[in-house]
């Protein structure tokens, strides 16, 4: 690993979405005292379902007021779609207080999938200025089997995606056309932090922390400036030493 990674593994969900909620906290806090907003984006999937829950339950009102969220990425379907990421973070975490709509950011549903990521992008200039990359202040990512992260999949073009901020991919075998955050806005983020649970994961999450296969996209994830931390339960660490 890096000097700005960190692997931490936990025993039970239980403190796995415990520690997850403190870090969220504490980033929020020096975000908010920084700059006086907190800018974070969401994966989507299931493992971050009782993550998010319990956010909704955790995180006071005071620190919601001034958080931003944006999407990691989405799948080409409306928002209502069960399978909508934004649906999820919506149906687990945002219905859950009065965050104003000016602090949500979602992937817009165009008639194309590459519409919406340069509808999206377009609305990520509007908000942070187009000089520089954004640096998001927590970046929250998943893992698939395959080592895919965001919607960045293994040989597929939005690996190569350098200067637009959002591209649109498809792969064979995902349901859907895909939106996502590309390699350098996910590597400008302050606090990129993987959550992974699940012995299905634990040979990929070894490829990808300790031996660094760069056939996985997950294994390109590296902060620029910033910290990237493993949350890892103890079945997909099974196979890594810390
Ligand atoms: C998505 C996610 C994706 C996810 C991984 C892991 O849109 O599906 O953004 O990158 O993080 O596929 O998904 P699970 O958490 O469901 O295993």
């Amino acid at each position: 690993m890096t000097t700005n990674s960190e692997i931490i593994i936990f025993e039970t969900r239980e403190s796995m979405v415990d520690t997850f909620g403190n870090l969220w906290q504490d980033t929020a806090r020096k975000a908010l005292i920084h700059t006086g907003r907190f800018m974070v984006a969401l994966s989507g999937g299931k493992t971050p379902i009782p993550y998010l829950e319990a956010l909704a339950k955790k995180i006071p009102e005071t620190i919601w007021q001034n958080t931003h969220i944006f999407l990691v990425d989405e799948r080409h379907v409306p928002w209502s779609d069960a399978d909508s990421n934004y649906g999820m973070i919506q149906k687990t975490l945002l219905n859950h207080f009065g965050i104003s709509e000016s602090n949500l950011h979602p992937i817009p549903f165009e008639k194309t999938a590459e519409l919406s990521a340069e509808s999206y992008e377009n609305n990520l200039k509007q908000f942070f200025g187009d000089s520089d990359f954004p640096v998001l202040d927590l970046i929250m990512l998943g893992l698939g089997t395959d080592g895919h992260t965001a919607s960045l999949f293994p040989k597929n073009a939005a690996l190569n995606e350098k200067v637009h901020w959002t591209t649109s991919t498809k792969q064979s075998g995902i349901p859907h056309a895909r939106i996502t955050l590309t390699y350098p806005i996910l590597n400008a983020g302050k606090n990129v932090i993987f959550v992974v649970e699940g012995s299905n994961k634990s040979e990929r999450v070894k490829n990808i922390v300790t031996d660094r296969k760069k056939k996985y996209p997950a294994t390109h994830i590296q902060p620029v400036a910033g910290k990237l931390l493993w949350l890892l339960d103890k079945d997909a660490a099974s196979e890594i030493s810390d």
